[in-house]
């Protein structure tokens, strides 16, 4: 619980800021562990890349189980929907905050731009859609088939083409840092 902490009795609300930030220190304290937690899975899978297969796995198991959800269970897929956002987006602030930094660092300018614009145009396009559209509707599961398809497309590009190549153009010692950076900036917002 937040303590509440008085600067005075004519702070202008500052008193109450400050219990806030200190509210949100506390918050941070108690979920680092679960932050670490969820950040454990992906850095134990070995390094950046590995790491990254690792939550392309977990997003597919997760679209898996919402492929297996019914027009009857609305609220069902409403919360499995929600693990997804928090799975992909803690994939895509990873991806776009270090690896497709690093490619455009390296000169592969055009993969980080479209892989980027990927993100952007099908994939948190696709959550968003699934969020608006009626849950009880036929509509619901065809867009949640588009949006699967579309991860397909771009996990497929980034396995088999851009990140292989990116590992191959970097020293040991360069991945080594690269998995670093990566792992900090997931445990962020993990
Ligand atoms: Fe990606
Ligand atoms: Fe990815």
């Amino acid at each position: 619980m937040a303590t509440t902490y008085r600067v005075g009795s004519n702070d202008n609300g500052n008193g109450a800021l400050l219990a806030g930030a200190v509210g949100f220190g506390l918050g941070l304290a108690a979920s680092a562990g679960r932050k670490a937690a969820v950040q454990a899975i992906t850095a134990a899978a070995g390094d950046w890349f590995d790491g990254l297969k690792a939550e392309h796995k977990l997003a597919m198991g997760i679209i898996e189980t919402l492929e297996k959800t019914t027009e009857a269970e609305p609220k069902k897929r409403a919360m499995i929907l929600t693990s997804l956002e928090h799975a992909l987006g803690k994939h895509a602030v990873q991806e776009e905050d270090v690896i497709y930094c690093a490619l455009r660092a390296l000169g592969d300018v055009a993969d980080a731009d479209a892989l980027g614009h990927d993100h952007n145009a099908k994939v948190k396009q696709g959550l968003y859609d699934l969020e608006q559209i009626d849950k009880t509707s036929p509509a619901w599961a065809a867009r949640l088939q588009q949006l699967k398809a579309d991860i397909q497309a771009h996990v497929a590009e980034e396995e088999n083409v851009v990140f292989p190549r990116l590992r191959d153009k970097l020293s040991a010692d360069e991945n080594r840092k690269l998995t670093g950076r990566m792992n900090r900036e997931g445990f962020k917002v993990a």
